[in-house]
């Protein structure tokens, strides 16, 4: 006897995670979009003081955690939903709106997890391909809106082309779009985008109740090992998450590093300058190599490696302990996709690329 699962599982795709490669050595990790820096000290010492008391079940309202980030934000704690990522956010999302018949509309390539959104839930996907310079084509998605779409996405910054779109400019989309549609402006790399500050994207939610930002501890907060994620939309979009989910789904550590983390707003910036002075240094550097790159308003670079091999480019890199990732696994052949890591990273990359090239 085999054990037998329903029919959806097996439309679902394996999440594309970077590998991991014997390396004998110090390996130089640009393949998951982390930031190179370890916590802020005082969030280390937060999740050490919450250690002591992990024999307790977390919070499961997440209150502390929520109303730091309405301080923040100026958001109402009741229009604040937090997750284990913001992976879970997604997933309960699609898991509360989506269903045989009903669609989902987002653009390609993308987020690879927005795939799995409609696959688990039997809803049909429907993508819009990126414009010639990667951008969304809010243009196209917004013809494809039916009155059966329930979820649309739009992830600015986009991942994995790095591109991203003004505000003023998803304002004037979501305002033309009919309002049963739950737009989630998906915020992951927000914070490294030159054409906004990231409270601008708080004045569309005012405008447009049909708005979910979704945002993310894991990027330039550098908490991704703890899993916390957070949406900004309405108080009934984070009720009905909180109905399917279990309740205990962000632990106690999560919890009590990201309240602290959003207190130090000095090193966000700090990371963020020292992230765009990299960029600066990769994106000419490669350049200088023939190697052209999309306007990354993100913490990587979508590389274009014209007619070279990129399988064999990853696997070069890897051998000489460099980890970067193949387009092909994210949606478009034709591309690596580089995380900026520290100058000493970075410099190793284009050494171990000079080697290969
Ligand atoms: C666009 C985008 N959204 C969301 C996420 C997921 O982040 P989290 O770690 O919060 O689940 C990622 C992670 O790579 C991402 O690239």
């Amino acid at each position: 006897m085999t054990l037998e699962f329903n029919t959806r599982v097996g439309d679902i795709p394996v999440y594309p995670a970077a590998a991991t490669y014997a390396f004998e050595g110090e390996l130089v990790k640009l393949a998951s979009n982390e930031t190179p820096w370890a916590p802020h000290p005082q969030v280390l010492e937060a999740i050490e003081s919450a250690l002591r008391s992990l024999n307790r079940y977390p919070d499961p309202a997440k209150s502390r955690l929520r109303q730091r980030i309405s301080e923040r934000t100026g958001v109402p704690t009741g229009r604040i939903t937090v997750g284990n990522g913001s992976c879970e956010i997604l997933l309960s999302a699609a898991e509360t709106m989506l269903e045989p018949g009903a669609e989902i509309v987002y653009a390609w390539p993308s987020f690879s997890m927005y795939p799995h959104l409609a696959a688990m839930t039997g809803a049909r996907a429907v993508t819009v391909p990126l414009d010639a310079e990667g951008r969304h084509d809010l243009e196209a998605m917004a013809r494809e809106v039916t009155a059966a779409t329930r979820i649309l996405i739009v992830c600015n910054p986009n991942n994995p082309t790095a591109t991203a779109l003004p505000p003023a400019a998803i304002d004037a989309f979501v305002a033309d779009l009919p309002r049963h549609v739950a737009v989630i402006l998906d915020e992951a790399y927000v914070e490294f985008s030159t054409l906004q500050d990231p409270d601008d994207s708080l004045d569309l939610l005012e405008r447009h109740p049909n708005l979910v930002l979704l945002r993310t501890f894991s990027k330039v907060y550098g908490l991704c090992g703890l899993r916390v994620g957070y949406a900004l939309g309405s108080e009934d979009f984070r009720l009905a998450l909180d109905r399917i989910r279990q309740p205990f789904s962000v632990n106690a550590l999560a919890q009590a590093a990201a309240a602290e983390a959003l207190g130090h707003q000095d090193e966000v910036e700090r990371r963020v300058e020292r992230t765009a002075v990299e960029r600066m240094h990769v994106e000419t550097a490669l350049a200088e190599r023939g190697l052209g790159t999309t306007d990354s308003q993100a913490n990587f670079s979508w590389v274009s490696v014209g007619d070279r091999d990129e399988g064999e480019i990853v696997r070069g890199l890897a051998e000489r302990g460099v980890i970067v990732r193949e387009g092909t696994a994210l949606g478009e052949a034709g591309y690596l996709r580089v995380t900026y890591g520290t100058r000493e990273e970075n410099d190793r990359f284009l050494a171990a690329l000079d080697d290969l090239l």
